[in-house]
């Protein structure tokens, strides 16, 4: 597969399907995972093969031969229904915020669309701004599903440090990606302050009790826009955004809220998340979800 690409760099890219006939491919992969997340090991070519032959969609972006971006998922199953799990998205950091991620998520998109699958799910940090924003603020996704710790103590550079909490997200490839807020108040769940250093920090805890909350139509909980850079430089605001974030989500989620947006404050290095209850929302139920 190639797909013509709107990157904003210029540069000219190709997108196409890791098939088990290309073994270079496979090597291309497994070093660039090592790049991307510093693991001291790469998902092993078996498994990998193995799934490239099973209905997994495995997808390279190439500048010139060089692998510069790579999606991973295989098949799910639960509850009788059948989706994508999309575990791994990359993209070599010279060529991160031009597109390219979203790229390999649309060309992800249509070959899932075209082997009969409607849904696509994947985890991800809630703190990661950058993710954030492709997943929830520009592909569409929408997440009610907060996962405590999902992945035990990571030692990779991107998640040590932090409990490997994670949002798992539905992206529902067969219906309008394009989600109407409705009208009325909104309800900031966690405020925030900027620090004299420049990091922002959360003011006291999550109040999700007030009346405020009762007449709302929106929610918003703020994350900082650079998690990586608060882990540098304070570690313990890095683990309170961490607990915070988790004290207003998930009883959030359990009251029926869902994140259907996301967006960028300007002049402040702080980023929202916006929820509506789910009745606002027109999508089904994905099946890992109790509710
Ligand atoms: C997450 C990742 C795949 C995104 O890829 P990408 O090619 O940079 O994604 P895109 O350019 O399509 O979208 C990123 C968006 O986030 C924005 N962004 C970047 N940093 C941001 C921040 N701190 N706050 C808010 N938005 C931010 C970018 O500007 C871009 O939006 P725009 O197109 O409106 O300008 C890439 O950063 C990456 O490989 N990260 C490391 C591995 C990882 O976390 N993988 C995902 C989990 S498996």
């Amino acid at each position: 597969m190639a797909i013509d690409n709107g990157l904003n760099s210029g540069d000219s890219i190709q997108i196409r399907a890791i098939t088990p006939d290309g073994l270079q491919d496979f090597a291309a992969m497994q070093e660039l995972e090592q790049l991307v997340w510093h693991m001291p090991q790469a998902l092993p070519l078996h498994q990998v093969l193995t799934v490239a032959k099973n209905g997994g969609i495995l997808l390279g972006a190439f500048a010139g031969t060089s692998m510069v971006g790579i999606l991973y998922s295989f098949p799910g199953y639960l509850n009788r229904q059948v989706y994508l799990c999309s575990h791994m998205l990359g993209i070599r950091d010279d060529w991160r915020n031009c597109g390219l991620g979203e790229q390999l998520k649309l060309a992800q998109a249509a070959a899932a669309k075209a082997s009969g699958y409607r849904l696509i799910t994947w985890t991800y940090d809630p703190l990661e701004s950058a993710n954030a924003n492709l997943n929830i603020g520009k592909l569409g996704a929408v997440c009610s599903t907060y996962v405590v710790n999902c992945y035990g103590k990571m030692e990779d550079t991107l998640n040590q440090g932090l409990p490997s909490d994670r949002f798992q997200v539905a992206w529902w490839i067969d219906q309008p990606q394009e989600i109407v807020l409705p009208a009325g108040t909104e309800y900031q769940a966690i405020p925030w302050r900027l620090r004299a250093d420049n990091l922002i920090e959360p003011v006291g805890e999550p109040d999700l009790s007030g009346e405020f909350l009762n007449k709302a139509t929106r929610v918003t909980v703020a994350v900082p826009a650079g998690i990586q850079l608060i882990k540098e430089r304070d570690i313990d605001l890095a683990k309170n955004w961490r607990l915070v974030t988790r004290q207003a989500f998930i009883p959030l989620f359990d009251q029926g809220w869902i994140v259907v947006g996301f967006r960028r404050l300007p002049g402040v290095p702080v980023n929202e998340y916006i929820l509506v209850k789910q009745e606002a929302v027109d999508l089904p139920k994905p099946p890992w979800t109790k509710r």
